[in-house]
């Protein structure tokens, strides 16, 4: 099966009956939301084409709808659609240019999709509500049933007759197929339900035999399936090596690709930060043990080491990746020279990824603001400058290593004795360590750039007077605000009692060596992550911790992508909630709290600290000083200091930085 020609074993090609993958690399599916009303456009091939150019063995694609009446949104394709042809066929070529193969998953979300756009009822084996659609689906007709394989084979001829290297069927996460072979969810007592594996199998047999009937003996057809459903009552390791050995015997199925989860863990199958790397691999190796055909595997590997260990070790045949070809497309290229540490590293925030999609947005990333931006045009060559950044985080070191980039000459002032701004208490909550991973990375990349890294050097506006620089880049960040002021109630403009000496903010929360309270309460009224990590962070280290929020959930911003894991972090570290309230006092030993919505109020009693998280204060000193001395150089502010935000919109400031075109304001 393996074509030899390299020592190097994730470069070793693959040979798959008359298909050659070039590398063990593989672009696992997801959703891009690129399409423009169903189909291929040029933005979608640019975003594919970048993957196959850094040197990807073979793309998956997903979100590809095989059927309309399941076709979730105008920006998912939809593989079917009678104009699909042209820009599939156009995809192919351009994945083709780079050597690349190109494979079409079949996506049929079932109960986890959306009918916003079909009108029609979600369609499910059974008539049982997803517990994050909550949509309660009609159960599937036998006439459903059969037209769902009917149009899953045609899309698949449609991409095949396109050129398109091959076909996934998707029978994981809990989408469609999955529905039909966990007992959680398929409770039917016909020929596609009961109680055992083998009888809940039939429609994926079908399937994938109407499948490979229409594409014919020629193309490859992939299977997705779940190593462990993870959770109670779905499908474990051993119902996988059953399914797995099915899909074997039938003769028709090529690969098999190994997730886990579904919805009831949302998002299991796409692990965030702090979970353990190459998530999967032990299912994957138990799943190849039982079968002959080659096994692919994703989920949190994003370096060589994992990469190869999960080849040489036997669990897997093919390593893919989702994240980490988003946050760097070019990682397959750079593994290859053997300049690992040029990779961009995916921090698994799955913040501008799976957040966006789940915004109905284009797919972005957080540390790669290029993600599905690959049409932006280059800029024109700038005059070389000097430029001083005052702050080293994420915002000020993003635009040291663009403009560097660019050929000017670069210095980086940081007052603290360690770049990373925020990051660096952010990543001081265990579970969040890799949000910080991108400072290193950045700091590297400037300092081979030939930047000035100045640490412990507080710039002012005096100092500034004899820089030599021709520009000015602020990224001074912000600073948590202290006055417990909430939009929820605007009528108090500062909170009785938060003068107390007892009364922090995330700073002392997350500073080590303070010593630690007993019992503490977290104000939280919170645009990003301060109030929740504060909270675990205290809790996990046996502080019993009272959260309250002036929102209807605890850590509102994470949305539908990270809400799930967040609240299994604050339930394990104990974490109380109380939603939809706020203070209306800090006393000594207690808070004293109201409903936002109503006049119930109570009280927590034995207090010995109070935290507030009720956002940030843009860092506008200097900037202000600038302005009144009438400082002539151009002055340009990025990231917090421009308006406290987030991570992606700090290093999305910093990316865009322009000296030309009169900078941020
Ligand atoms: C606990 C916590 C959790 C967070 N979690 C998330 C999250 O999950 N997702 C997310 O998107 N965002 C999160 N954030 C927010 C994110 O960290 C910030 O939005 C981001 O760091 C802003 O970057 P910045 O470079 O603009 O500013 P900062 O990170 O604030 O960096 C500014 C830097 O400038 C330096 N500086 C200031 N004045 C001077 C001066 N005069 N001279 C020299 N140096 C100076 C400061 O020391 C600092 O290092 C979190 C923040 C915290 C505190
Ligand atoms: C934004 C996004 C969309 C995804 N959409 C799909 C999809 O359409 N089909 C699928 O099988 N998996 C999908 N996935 C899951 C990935 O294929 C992959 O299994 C998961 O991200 C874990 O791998 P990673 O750690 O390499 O990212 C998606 C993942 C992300 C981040
Ligand atoms: S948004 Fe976050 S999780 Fe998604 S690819 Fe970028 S760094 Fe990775």
């Amino acid at each position: 099966m393996t074509v030899r020609a390299t020592l190097d074993p994730l470069f070793e090609p693959l040979r798959i009956r008359d298909h050659v993958i070039p590398n063990r690399l593989v672009n696992t599916p997801h959703q891009t939301n690129l399409a423009e009303g169903g189909l291929v456009g040029d933005r979608q091939i640019a975003y594919y084409e970048a993957k196959a150019a850094g040197g990807v063995g073979m793309i998956v694609t997903g979100g590809w709808a095989a059927w309309r009446r399941t076709w979730t949104s105008p920006a998912a394709n939809l593989a079917t659609h009678p104009d699909a042809a042209t820009g599939q066929r156009a995809l192919a070529e351009a994945v083709h240019r780079h050597g690349t193969l190109l494979v079409g998953q079949l996506h049929d979300s079932g109960r986890q999709g959306s009918s916003a756009l079909s009108r029609q009822p979600l369609l499910a084996p059974s008539a049982i509500a997803d517990p994050v659609v909550r949509e309660v689906p009609k159960e599937m007709e036998k006439s459903e049933i059969r037209d769902m394989v009917r149009s899953h084979a045609e899309a698949a001829s449609r991409l095949c007759e396109a050129g398109w290297d091959g076909v996934e069927v998707f029978a994981a996460q809990g989408y469609a197929l999955a529905q039909f072979l966990s007992p959680q969810t398929n409770r039917r007592t016909d020929r596609y339900g009961g109680a055992t594996v083998a009888e809940r199998m039939t429609i994926v047999l079908e399937m994938v035999d109407a499948v490979r009937r229409s594409i014919g003996s020629g193309p490859l057809l992939g299977v997705r399936i779940n190593g462990h459903d993870m959770v109670a009552g779905g499908l474990e390791v051993d119902d996988a090596r059953q399914v797995a050995v099915m899909l074997t015997e039938t003769g028709a199925v090529d690969y098999l690709s190994v997730s886990g989860g579904s919805n009831e863990n949302h998002p299991g199958w796409i692990p965030e930060m702090g979970r353990e790397v190459g998530t999967f691999l032990p299912w994957a190796g138990r799943i190849r043990a039982v079968t002959s055909l080659p096994v692919l595997v994703t989920s949190r590997i994003a370096s060589r080491e994992v990469a190869e260990q999960a080849l040489t070790e036997g669990r897997a045949d093919l390593v893919g990746m989702t994240r980490a070809l988003v946050a760097d497309p070019e990682l397959p290229r750079k593994l290859r020279s053997r300049d690992d540490g040029a990779v961009r590293p995916c921090i698994a925030c799955n913040q501008g990824c799976l957040g966006n999609i789940f915004a109905g947005a284009a797919l972005t990333c957080t540390i790669n603001p290029g993600a599905g931006r690959e049409l932006d045009r280059p800029r024109p060559p700038e005059v070389s400058r000097r430029v001083v950044i005052l702050g080293g985080g994420p915002a000020g070191l993003q635009a040291a290593v663009r403009l560097a980039e660019r050929g000017h000459t670069v210095t980086v002032h940081e007052r603290a004795q360690e770049v990373g701004g925020q990051l660096a208490l952010a990543s001081r909550v265990r579970s969040r360590a890799e949000i910080g991973r991108i400072v290193p990375w950045l700091r590297d990349r400037a300092e081979l750039l030939g930047v000035r890294v100045e640490l412990e050097s507080d710039m002012s506006a005096a100092r500034l007077a004899d820089d030599p620089a021709d520009v000015i880049v602020l990224a001074t960040g912000s600073r948590p605000s202290t006055d417990g002021f909430t939009s929820a109630i605007p009528g108090v403009r500062r909170l009785p009692g938060v003068g107390l000496p007892h009364v922090g903010t995330v700073h002392d929360a997350l500073a080590a060596g303070l010593e630690l309270p007993r019992r503490a309460v977290v104000l939280d009224d919170d645009p990003h992550g301060h109030a929740t990590s504060m909270a675990e962070h205290l809790g996990s280290q046996g502080v019993h911790v009272v959260l309250v929020t002036r929102s209807l959930t605890a850590g509102w911003w994470a949305g539908p992508a990270n809400a799930h894991p967040l609240h299994e972090r604050l339930a394990r570290a104990d974490v109380t909630i109380m939603t939809a309230t706020w203070a209306t006092r800090i006393g000594e030993e207690h808070v004293d709290v109201r409903s936002v919505y109503g006049d119930f109020c109570s009280r927590i009693h034995d207090v010995d600290r109070v935290y507030l998280a009720t956002g940030n204060v843009a860092e506008n000193a200097i900037h202000d000083e600038l302005v009144a001395s009438g400082e002539g150089r151009p002055v340009i502010r990025l990231g917090d200091c421009r308006a406290p935000r987030r991570l992606d919109n700090a290093i999305w400031d910093g990316w865009n930085v322009s000296l030309e075109e009169g900078g941020h304001r």
